[in-house]
């Protein structure tokens, strides 16, 4: 169960990783992108997961990485959407760099046990920190039809939403749902196949969003991590679906601003501060060749600001 690491060169450029220099990567897996950081020179990177089972494996092989480099690579459990409060715990008030790589890891994706995929027979949890919350189940069997009409519509801009979770109503009278397969047969059921999509992959997305609270987690992470950044510093941030792609472009671009034409001449900056200039105009996406090698790549879109 390995994970490679989407747009690494693409997120190292985009950092602008420095000697010296400090970081946090908020989402840390299996650290392929904070090893890189590491490697690069920086003298700390502050790696948080709120996955046990991410950091146990980073720990066990931090070993063999100190070996490359002079750098510390500082472990720490907890959601990115505390991001601050963890830098700050660490008695540093500001940072060089910040990486959000979001969503679900292929070691998460694999493992049938966490309940992720729509492909293997597993537990229906989905919860990232295992040690608490309410897994995909709960929602499953405890939510009204319309407030699961809402979760599918909302986090899975899945079309048939309302069928869907009036299925669930009326197959949960029967039995309660504790699988994934037992959810994705009903999803493939309801809604057919078409396409090379598996037809559950926008209910698993919603349901995976819904558990882990991902919009949430984004916004505090992105509000936070930008008010710890020094100026020049950088913010890069890879998403996997349409939705958090949409709120990290609309987050950047209010504090990017624009500059407004006076009456009486000359021209003001108007957006939110602090105030940032965005690294690329548009999205960067993986190459011909990462998407041949690496299927995760192929919806990865990284967008990057710096802190001006
Ligand atoms: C796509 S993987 C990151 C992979 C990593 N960049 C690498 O190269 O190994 C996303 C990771 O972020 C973690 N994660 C997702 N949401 C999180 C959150 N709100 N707070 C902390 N960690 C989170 C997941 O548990 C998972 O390990």
């Amino acid at each position: 169960m390995t994970h490679v690491p989407v747009l690494l060169q693409e997120t190292l450029e985009a950092l602008a990783v420095k000697a010296g220099g400090v970081y946090v990567d908020g989402t840390l897996g299996r650290a392929g992108h904070a090893r890189e950081m590491l490697r690069r020179g920086a003298a700390r990177v502050i790696g948080i997961d709120r996955d046990d089972a991410a950091l146990a494996e980073v720990s066990a092989a931090l070993d063999g990485m100190s070996e490359a480099t002079s750098g510390e690579l500082i472990l720490r459990k907890g959601c990115h959407g505390d991001l601050a409060e963890i830098v700050r715990a660490e008695g540093m008030e500001e940072v060089d760099g910040i990486l959000l790589d979001l969503g679900v890891s292929s070691p998460q994706l694999d493992d049938a046990s966490r309940g992720f995929s729509f492909r293997a027979d597993g537990p229906l949890d989905m919860r990232m920190d295992r040690s608490r919350g309410l897994t995909a189940a709960d929602i499953v069997n405890s939510r009204t039809a319309a407030e699961l009409t809402e979760i599918f519509r909302t986090l899975g801009e899945e079309p048939h939403s309302r069928r869907i979770a009036l299925a669930i109503e009326k197959a949960r009278a029967l039995r309660r749902f504790e699988t994934t397969l037992q959810l994705a047969g009903l999803v493939e059921r309801i809604v057919g196949r078409s396409g090379a999509r598996h037809p559950a992959t926008r209910v698993f997305q919603a349901l995976r969003m819904a558990v882990n609270d991902e919009l949430g987690e984004l916004s505090r992470a992105l509000v936070g991590g930008l008010g710890l950044l020094k100026p020049g510093g950088r913010f890069a941030v890879i998403t996997f679906e349409s939705l958090t792609d949409r709120m990290v472009k609309r987050f950047f671009a209010d504090h990017a601003g624009r500059m407004v034409s006076l009456q009486q001449g000359g021209a003001r900056w108007e957006g939110v501060l602090p105030r940032v200039r965005p690294v690329w105009r548009r999205a960067v996406t993986a190459t011909v060749e990462e998407r041949g090698a690496n299927a995760r790549s192929r919806s990865a879109r990284l967008r990057a600001v710096e802190r001006v």
